[in-house]
């Protein structure tokens, strides 16, 4: 094996500081949530870095009305660094490394470019306290690859079948892969923390069942129209909706799982 290859193993990686945030399905509010937990890790004064890992479908700066000069896109073709790309985000204090919307080559880049890829990553994590990258949906090789080193992944579900059958084959692969022990629940959309709880319940229960293995369960957010508000106002929840039932929510998980 070449030296090349050999720094990006994951044995080389620091995953210490990053955060992944990953579904199964898609639109079960991940990219939203990523934007949020940033926000209030920052609040909490952790230096924040938000990675658009969703590599073919970038949609965190179109959630908060960005128009990144630069992207990802130009990292993976070798022409310039992460730390160049990298934009602050001045209404909410954390920095982007926006991912190309529509990208599709960043979607199927090659196992050694996206080990390059996330080595850079890990690099570039040690400039800050917290990294947290928003996923694409899905179980694919790209999600696997950049999920496996982060010390805590969130997985966003809701309580469509959809949505658990997807978490559960997440869940069975990172049992395979030995990462399971990494994974927490976040119930997101839930009616309410009891509806929440009982979604999360017929998830631990499955895994339970076939992996002999219940992920903890990290906190339910509550379905909330202030999300919808923000997004459609391009400013962030903590921005536009401070004392809001998903804010709340979304701080007591970070409090729980990240700054406790
Ligand atoms: N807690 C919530 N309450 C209400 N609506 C939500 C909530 N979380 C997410 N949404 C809605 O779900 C939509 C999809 O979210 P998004 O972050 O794009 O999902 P994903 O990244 O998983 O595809 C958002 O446009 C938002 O309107
Ligand atoms: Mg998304």
């Amino acid at each position: 094996m070449s030296e090349n290859a050999q720094d990006t193993k994951l044995s080389a990686i620091d995953g210490s500081r990053m955060i992944a945030v990953a579904s199964g399905k898609g639109g079960v509010g991940k990219t939203w949530f990523a934007i949020t937990l940033s926000h209030v890790l920052t609040r909490r004064g952790l230096k924040t870095l938000l990675f658009d890992g969703d590599l073919g479908l970038a949609n965190v700066d179109i959630q908060l009305g960005l128009m990144p000069k630069r992207d990802l896109g130009e990292v993976v073709a070798g022409k310039a660094s992460m730390k160049s790309v990298a934009t602050h985000y001045d209404a909410a204090g954390f920095d982007i490394l926006a991912g190309r919307s529509g990208a599709g080559a960043l979607a199927t880049l090659p196992p050694p470019r996206l080990l390059r890829l996330r080595q850079d990553l890990s690099d570039f994590s040690k400039t800050y306290d917290k990294v947290v990258l928003d996923l694409g949906a899905g179980v694919d090789r790209t999600v696997q690859i950049l999920s496996a080193p982060a010390h805590l992944v969130l997985l966003v579900v809701n309580d469509e079948p959809t949505s658990l059958t997807d978490a559960y084959a997440f869940i069975k692969l990172a049992h395979q892969a030995g990462s399971h022990g990494h994974v927490r629940i976040v119930v997101n959309m839930a009616e309410n923390k009891k509806a929440g709880e009982r979604t999360y319940g017929t998830l631990a229960k499955a895994c339970g069942n076939f992996l002999k293995f219940e992920p903890p369960l990290a906190g339910v957010v509550r379905r909330d129209s202030k999300v919808r508000d923000s997004i459609r106002a391009q400013l962030p929840l903590l921005t536009r909706s401070p004392t809001s039932e998903a804010a709340a929510d979304v701080e007591a998980i970070a409090e729980a799982v990240v700054v406790a």
